[in-house]
C-alpha cells in the first residue's frame, strides 16, 4: 500500500496473532500473547535504530562495540497499547513512557482526548506511538497531531494489527510515519470493527465487554 506501511513477517508472529484473534483466547493469555507480541515486533521495529560506536573492554582486550544513540521514549495510546509496552520494554528496558489518553466515541468513532502526558525533550528521543489496532485512524491521527506538536519528525507506529482504511487515513495525513504491523486486515464493518480483527482490544485486556 505505502512503503512506509511494514508488515512484518514472522511465523512465531502470525502464530500468536492466531491466539489473539481467537474469541476462546482467555483475558490471561490474551495479556501475556500481547505482550510476547508486542517483543518480536519491537526487534523487528528497531532493526535500523541509530546507534554510536563504543569501545569495549572484554576480559582479553579492547574492541568496538556499539549502544543507542538516543534515548527510547514510547508512547501508548491508552487504554489498549498499555498492552504491549511491558513487552516492549523487555527489549529496550531504559525507555521512558508518554502516555496519550484517546478513546473513540462509541457512536461518531471519532476521538475524545482525554489526558496527555510526555517526557520532556521527547523530540530528542527514538519514539514509538504504540496501539494495538488501527482502524478508522481517528485515534492514531489524534495521537500523531500531539506528537508532531512536539516537534518530533521521525515517528514510528507500533500497532498490531491495520485497516486499509487506517493506514489510509495517517498516510494521507502523514506519510513518513512509519507503519509496523503484524497483519494487514481486509476491512472495517459498519461500527468502525476491523475485520476479521480480534475485537475490542481493550476490552478484552481489561475485561469491560
Ligand atoms: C481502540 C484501539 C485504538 C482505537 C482504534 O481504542 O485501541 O485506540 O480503538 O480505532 P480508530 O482507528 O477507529 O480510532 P478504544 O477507543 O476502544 O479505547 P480503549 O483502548 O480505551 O478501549
Ligand atoms: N478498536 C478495537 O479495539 N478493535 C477494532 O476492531 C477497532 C477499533
Amino acid at each position: 500500500m505505502s512503503e512506509n506501511l511494514h508488515i512484518i513477517e514472522h511465523p512465531l508472529l502470525k502464530a500468536k496473532l492466531t491466539v489473539l484473534r481467537d474469541k476462546n483466547t482467555n483475558r490471561q493469555t490474551f495479556r501475556r500473547t500481547l505482550s510476547e507480541v508486542a517483543m518480536l515486533m519491537t526487534y523487528d521495529l528497531t532493526r535500523n535504530i541509530p546507534v554510536k560506536s563504543i569501545e569495549v573492554e572484554t576480559p582479553l582486550e579492547k574492541t568496538r562495540g556499539v549502544e543507542l544513540h538516543k534515548d527510547v521514549t514510547l508512547v501508548p495510546i491508552l487504554r489498549a497499547g498499555l498492552g504491549m509496552i511491558d513487552g516492549i520494554l523487555e527489549l529496550l528496558p531504559n525507555a521512558r513512557v508518554g502516555h496519550i489518553g484517546v478513546y473513540r466515541d462509541k457512536t461518531t468513532l471519532l476521538p475524545v482526548e482525554y489526558y496527555l502526558k510526555l517526557p520532556d525533550n521527547v523530540n530528542e528521543t527514538f519514539v514509538i506511538l504504540v496501539d494495538p489496532m488501527l482502524a478508522t485512524g481517528g485515534s492514531a491521527l489524534a495521537a500523531i497531531e500531539i506528537l508532531k506538536k512536539q516537534g518530533i519528525k521521525d515517528l514510528n507506529f507500533l500497532c498490531l494489527v491495520a485497516a486499509p482504511e487506517g493506514v489510509k487515513a495517517v498516510h494521507d495525513r502523514f506519510p513518513d510515519v512509519r507503519i509496523f504491523a503484524a497483519a494487514l486486515d481486509r476491512q472495517l464493518n459498519d461500527h468502525g470493527y476491523i475485520l476479521p480483527g480480534l475485537g475490542d482490544a481493550g476490552d478484552r485486556l481489561y475485561g469491560t465487554e
